[in-house]
């Protein structure tokens, strides 16, 4: 391949690429400027609406990981289960969570850590489960209270207790 003369430009889908997310990371600040691994690998949501702290989601229609990278939410559901956690890796809290779609696992990039969909560690270096948002069910929605958050060593009946039942 012969070195470009005064720079190359950008191919269309790297531009694309490029483009989403910086758009991505915008929305999400500087968290996952860091580390656009999250945006690429996990399906984006927004609250619906949200009351202070609290925010209103619609019930996640299919088993995964969604991301609302503005405010550092992952919803998770787990066939009946919905949960919603920090998007921060309790091992070390500047390294952001990835979305491993195919086995279905969360995965921190910084030390290799993985975590079931539920939250629960599998393997790595923290000692403790994602931490939980508080979280219920409001008519038809999921109302999660970001300005209350479980962790599994300190709070354990409390982060068991952060999920919400769906049909
Ligand atoms: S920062 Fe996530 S496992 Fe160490």
């Amino acid at each position: 391949m012969r070195p470009c003369e005064g720079g190359c430009p950008l191919d269309r889908a790297r531009f694309l690429r490029s483009t989403a997310l910086t758009a991505l990371a915008g929305l999400a600040g500087t968290a996952l400027l860091a580390e656009p691994a999250l945006a690429q690998s996990v399906g984006s949501i927004a609250p619906m609406s949200s009351s202070g702290k609290v925010l209103m989601y619609a019930v996640p229609a299919k088993d995964g990981a969604l991301i609302d990278a503005r405010n550092g939410v992952i919803l998770a559901r787990v066939k009946n289960a919905v949960y919603a956690f920090s998007v921060i890796c309790p091992h070390r809290a500047t390294t952001t969570l990835e979305w491993l779609p195919d086995s279905r696992e969360f995965h921190c990039p910084r030390h290799d850590a993985l975590f079931q969909p539920d939250g629960e560690l599998i393997q790595g270096r923290p000692d403790r489960a994602m931490d939980r948002y508080a979280v219920r069910r409001a008519g038809k929605d999921i109302a999660v209270d970001t300005a209350t958050i479980f962790q599994q060593d300190t709070a354990q009946d409390a982060w068991g207790h952060a999920v919400v039942t769906v049909g």
